[in-house]
């Protein structure tokens, strides 16, 4: 098939295609083009490329040239209409915030499939985005953290004195909050989680770090795995629980959505206001209205001497690896989506194909989405 990969459209440092996953979509017999300079933060210039044989070229012939289209995010709207048919177009497209994007695809009857879309079942951990860009976010937060705390992490015993260790909040421990827990302990911090999924206190404690429990969470065994809308009972609780944590750490990080939904607020104004000086809170979830109720997006504000970073764009400050990641996690995606001819198969009983696919003939396609979309 035609490939071709393309620039984000937010200046995402990321490409979705590096050299290697290059290398095996040109082995199998695929034929690859590039946008121009797309792989220049990741490292990679277009003549390391053009060695393989993929053709670099502008954006607007990309778009021409290639029958399925990879991108990091989406295309920007006016692309839509430059769009033959039936074109498919795989990125973290995320559907339900980029509504004008879905509405254009759906009109000009592009096919996308959403990488964020993905289900969490073993078969599809190889194609997972999700989890790979999560693995990034959590371990970056923890050194951009490590960078503004006016504090060393590890505890020092020095003729100069007793260094404590910093203490580390993490609030969700899916893949980011792991992996920040894993990278603040490796880093020699006191580390402390919180999750409304009981399952997560095992593996925050096979990190070192002590697991904080609030009893009565609602789980939902149909909501694989992910967690669900807390009860205000629960939730006061919670409040109550994370502020008497918060206001002794040096460094919060948070991480908990709840997919399709706005983040749930865990650390309030009067937290932050409690909080020591110097202390510093990164929000890996203010892109959905984040876990703090002061933080900004995009932004690193100063609230009463505590810094707040709103940040859930980190994986782009990692555009080597992560790039790396999610190129494998594409080329993995392809597969399912090709026959050994090299043929374009959609077939919409394979989970991974029916959940991921946004846009097909005009049509919503994943059962997920229609539900958050309310779509018969
Ligand atoms: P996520 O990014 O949707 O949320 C991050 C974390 O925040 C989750 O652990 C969630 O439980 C937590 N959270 C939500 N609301 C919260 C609240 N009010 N207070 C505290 N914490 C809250 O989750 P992520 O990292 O994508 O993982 C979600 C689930 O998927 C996990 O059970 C994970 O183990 C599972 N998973 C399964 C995979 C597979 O089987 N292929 C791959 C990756 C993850």
């Amino acid at each position: 098939m035609k490939i071709g990969f393309i620039k984000s459209i937010k200046n995402d440092k990321r490409v979705p295609i590096v050299v290697e996953s290059a290398k095996k979509l040109i082995e199998i017999g695929h034929e690859l083009f590039g946008e121009q300079d797309s792989g220049t933060f990741a490292g990679i210039l277009d003549p390391q490329y053009e060695e393989l044989g993929v053709k670099m070229l502008s954006r607007a012939d990309v778009l021409k040239q290639s029958d399925i289209i990879l991108t990091v995010d989406s295309i920007h709207l006016n692309e839509y209409t430059e769009l033959a048919e039936n074109k498919v177009l795989i990125g973290m497209f995320k559907p339900i915030t980029n509504r004008d994007g879905s509405h254009a695809a759906l009109a000009h009857k592009i096919t996308v499939f959403s990488l964020n879309m993905l289900p969490r079942s073993s078969r599809a951990q190889g194609m997972d985005v999700l989890s790979s860009q999560a693995t990034a976010a959590g371990y970056k937060a923890v050194l951009h953290a490590a960078l503004l705390l006016p504090r060393f992490f590890p505890m020092f015993m020095t003729a100069a004195g007793t260094i404590r260790p910093a203490k580390v909040l993490i609030l969700g421990a899916g893949v980011a909050g792991l992996q920040a827990v894993a990278t603040a302990r490796k880093l020699g911090a006191q580390v402390e989680a919180f999750d409304v999924r009981t399952a997560a206190g095992e593996e925050v404690r096979s990190l070192g770090a002590t697991f904080i429990e609030v009893e009565g969470a609602n789980e939902d065994a149909a909501s694989g795995g992910y967690a669900v809308e807390q009860s205000d009972d629960y939730k006061q609780k919670q409040m109550e629980l994370v502020q008497k944590h918060a206001v002794k750490a040096d460094i919060v990080i948070t991480t908990a959505k709840i997919p399709g939904g706005i983040a749930p607020i865990l650390i309030t104004k009067e937290t932050v206001g409690k909080m020591k000086r110097g202390s510093v809170i990164i929000d890996l979830a203010s892109a959905n209205g984040g876990n703090c109720e002061v933080v900004v997006d995009n932004q690193e504000i100063d609230y009463n001497g505590v810094k707040v970073v709103g940040n859930s764009n980190f994986p782009s400050e990692l555009p080597e690896d992560a790039s790396r990641m999610f190129g494998n996690n594409m080329v993995n995606f392809i597969h399912l989506l090709t026959s050994k001819e090299n043929n374009l198969v959609i077939n919409f009983d394979d989970d991974i194909i029916r959940e991921t696919c946004v846009a097909h003939h005009g049509e919503v396609i994943s059962t997920r989405l229609k539900k958050l979309l309310n779509i018969k």
